[in-house]
């Protein structure tokens, strides 16, 4: 059964286009690099024995995104195509508001058109903006604190439209929390332009030794160590939980929103240390001020996921920090 992957060539699609070959499905990537490296196709061949078909060009082409869907007799799509810089989306808000939303309301109309109509949607905890308490369920309210996070709430609503509209749509939301990892082979990986701004690729390459040291931001938040305290998921359980979301619209055929996390909540302190013992490298830190828009702690209930999907998250803050490491020693300088 084919599945076309929009943004397949990024981090969390590249991870998920090996779970579905192993989950016996055939990826089809769509994908226009603009934060991506074409070299990922090689390394994907690597890993899978197989070369997966990449439609290079942009999701915001609708009929071209029908022409592909329809050339490839594609069953089902995951859409991971968009922008995801929360700072950029303040500084530059339109370019979020036409790519995320405009590239969704494009991928829906080509389907549409096409008679495709299950979906799997990459959202975010970003949804719930600062929750007023931890564990958070599907059901907290949901706000949004930026362009980024406003644009996953829009498309999250644009779908629940459009399926009062028109119920035969089969829609999967997932909710991830904070992906972080890399595939065990050390040939794919999280492979961020410029300076990181998350935690973890930071954390990282301070550990090989491109930066001196990690600015953490915020010691004096309401937390066991005064530093934020995050649900920090392996790209793989996350890849693992869009095969199973995938299996559960095609046998169920029921539309679903679930959080992606493990249910845990590790702070900065506690995530550099499980590095420093992962990597073996010391890991400089300096205290900062808080950052803008930062909540003190986001970790996720995953029963609904487990009830409805099957799935749970396997892996530790340790597998996630051991093959962080193994990517970014093997590739200090990602795809390039
Ligand atoms: P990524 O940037 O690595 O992957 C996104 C891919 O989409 C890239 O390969 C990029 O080239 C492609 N793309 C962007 N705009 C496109 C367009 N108009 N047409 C075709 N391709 C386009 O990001 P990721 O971390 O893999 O995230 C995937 C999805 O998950 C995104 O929608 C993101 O908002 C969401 N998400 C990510 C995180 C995270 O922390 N990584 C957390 C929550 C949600
Ligand atoms: N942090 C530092 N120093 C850094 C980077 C981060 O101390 O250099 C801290 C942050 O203050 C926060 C924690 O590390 O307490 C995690 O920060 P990240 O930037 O890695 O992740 P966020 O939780 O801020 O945000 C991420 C994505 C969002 C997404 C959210 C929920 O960037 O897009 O997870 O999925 F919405």
């Amino acid at each position: 059964m084919n599945i076309l992957l929009t943004g397949g060539a990024g981090y969390i699609g590249s991870h998920t286009c090996v779970a579905l070959i192993e989950a016996g499905f055939t990826p089809v990537i769509l994908d226009n690099f603009s934060n991506s490296q074409p070299a990922v196709l090689q390394r994907l061949a690597q890993i899978t024995g197989q070369v997966i078909a990449c439609e290079t060009g942009n999701v915001l082409d609708t009929p071209w995104v029908e022409d592909v869907l329809r050339r490839h007799g594609i069953a089902a799509v995951l859409h991971f195509a968009g922008d995801k810089a929360v700072g950029e989306s303040v500084a530059q808000p339109l370019k979020y508001y036409r790519n995320n939303i405009g590239g969704a309301v494009s991928l829906l109309e080509a389907m549409q058109a096409a008679g495709c109509r299950t979906l799997v949607f990459s959202s975010s905890a970003t949804v719930y903006g600062d929750p007023a308490s931890v564990p958070i369920t599907e059901d907290f309210p949901r706000r949004h604190t930026n362009p980024y996070g406003h644009t996953k709430l829009v498309i999250e609503d644009m779908l629940a439209a459009m399926q009062t509209t028109e119920p035969s749509w089969r829609l999967g939301v997932l909710r991830y929390f904070n992906p972080v990892g890399a595939h065990p082979s050390g040939l794919i990986g999280e492979d961020p332009s410029g300076i990181p701004n998350n935690l973890m690729p930071f954390v990282a390459q301070v550990a090989i030794g491109k930066r001196p040291f990690l600015n953490v931001y915020g010691n004096d938040y309401p937390t066991p160590d005064g530093t934020g305290v995050r649900d920090y998921i392996h790209v793989q359980d996350l890849a693992e939980g869009h095969v199973a979301a995938l299996q559960a619209l095609l046998d169920q055929g029921k539309s679903f929103t679930v959080n992606l996390g493990t249910g845990r909540g590790n702070s900065v302190l506690e995530v550099v240390k499980a590095f420093e013992q992962a990597s073996g490298r010391p890991i400089p830190c300096q205290m900062a001020p808080r950052r803008a828009g930062d909540v003190a702690q986001c970790y996720a209930d995953p029963a609904l996921a487990k009830t409805l999907l099957g799935w749970q998250a396997q892996h530790t803050l340790a597998d996630m920090c051991l093959d962080t490491w193994r990517w970014q020693s093997s590739n200090p300088d990602g795809y390039k």
